[in-house]
């Protein structure tokens, strides 16, 4: 598609809430319609170029720095970009926010309990036994989104009606054509 209107959609919720796999399905719906895309996520993002970083305050801002220097690039060339990190700092969001302009931060809400349940990763198990130190929502602060242009329950709606939801946001605000 020609003349693309590029656009953020900035995930950003705990470990386990299902940001990635929103990202993925929205992603998918994106390309059936010919749409560009780029996704960008905390756990591949960490392999390679933010792999020198932890997970300390000043390390997670600096993951969520560069990122945002990427994401804008890709923006302002007209691609829709998908990041996926957990983004915990209100104030970090609202600088990629400012650098970035077309930035819809989508809230991927899931209590932590949920999130632990599920343990895709088995890393809450190891956060509850002390054995990750400042794990975001068990020993580290995740800071809830103030005004996110859409918000996914997880724990109460599936990936595709969340995807959906997305879809829709981005039709009626005019981002993609609807169809
Ligand atoms: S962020 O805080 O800097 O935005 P990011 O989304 O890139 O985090 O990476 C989060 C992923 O790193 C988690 O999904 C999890 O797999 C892994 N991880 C490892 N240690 C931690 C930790 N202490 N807190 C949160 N996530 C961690």
């Amino acid at each position: 598609m020609c003349h693309q209107k590029g656009f953020t959609l900035w995930f950003t919720g705990l470990s386990g809430s299902g940001k990635t796999s929103i990202a993925q399905t929205v992603e998918e719906e994106l390309r059936a319609r010919q749409i560009k895309v780029e996704r960008l996520d905390g756990d591949i993002v960490r392999q390679s170029l933010t792999r020198d970083l932890g997970f300390s305050k000043e390390d997670r801002d600096k993951n969520i720095e560069r990122v945002t220097f990427v994401a804008k690039l890709l923006t302002r060339n007209g691609v829709a970009v998908l990041c996926s990190f957990i983004s915990p700092y209100r104030a970090r969001r609202a600088k990629s926010r400012e650098e970035i302009g077309e930035f819809l931060e989508v809230f991927v809400e899931c209590p932590v309990e949920e999130c632990a349940r599920r343990d895709v990763k088995g890393l809450y198990a190891k956060a509850f036994a002390g054995e990750i130190e400042n794990f975001t929502g068990v020993s580290d602060p995740y800071e809830d989104p103030e005004a996110p242009e859409i918000v996914c329950h997880t724990a109460q709606e599936t990936v595709v009606e969340s995807a959906a939801k997305i879809i829709s946001y981005l039709e009626t605000e005019g981002y993609i054509p609807a169809i």
